[in-house]
């Protein structure tokens, strides 16, 4: 896996900052797919669905390196670069089906930020209308940024945002959430996070490789 990263970072011809962006989102993805395949299997979902998880999870922000002119500009409104966070699901969503991925992993990173009291983007759906794979991917992205440092706060440790969760519990898929609860107390509190950072599969690092072909068409 240290070789992709390697390539991303030796590409000098592209900006050392986007450089950066594209290994931090990489890890990102790495982090969400390994807790999402661990609540699939933990919720009993089958292996197709499992992996299927895997890669949605690698996935699901990719769109978010053909915004990152917007997101990170120093010009423009706060709510100006809000409405293009916004729109990396549509653009992960259009890299992941022209990446021929199939329509369950498109949909599954589609609606990644949607959350089960209807609060969520794009289409503010609900429930059972959210497709099964993106309401177990919403619960791990929220942990998962939740323990990661960002410019503006430290990351919190496991614990605090497992409290922070369940306190907008109505965000998110029970049974989803309770097999999230599980498997953060038996592996995540006694392993620590740093270990879902480590691609656990071929097929992970296979999907990486999305990531380092997005950057070389962006900005070669
Ligand atoms: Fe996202
Ligand atoms: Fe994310």
């Amino acid at each position: 896996m240290e070789e992709i990263f390697e390539r991303v970072m030796n590409r000098e011809v592209i900006p050392l900052d986007l450089r950066k962006i594209v290994c931090e989102e990489m890890y990102h993805g790495i982090e969400v797919s390994n807790l999402a395949k661990m609540i699939a299997k933990e919720m009993g979902e089958s292996e197709d669905v499992c992996d299927d998880l895997e890669i949605a999870g690698i996935l699901h922000d990719i769109g978010k390196l053909k915004l990152t002119k917007y997101m990170y500009s120093e010009e423009g409104l706060i709510v100006e670069q809000m409405k293009y966070v916004r729109q990396h699901t549509r653009q992960s969503y259009e890299i992941v089906m022209e990446a021929g991925y199939g329509k369950r992993i498109a949909d599954a990173v589609y609606y990644h930020h949607e959350n089960c009291d209807g609060s969520g983007y794009p289409d503010n759906l609900r429930k059972e209308d959210i497709p099964p794979l993106a309401r177990i991917l919403r619960v791990c992205d929220v942990f998962i940024a939740l323990t990661t440092d960002r410019s503006y706060r430290k990351a919190f440790d496991p614990k605090t945002a497992l409290e922070i969760m369940i306190d907008e519990v109505e965000d998110y898929d029970m049974k989803a959430f309770l097999a999230f609860q599980r498997v953060v107390h038996r592996e995540v509190l006694t392993k620590g996070v740093k270990k879902l950072r480590e691609a656990t599969s071929e097929r992970q690092v296979e999907t990486l490789e999305l990531f380092e072909k997005e950057m070389i068409l962006l900005y070669v």
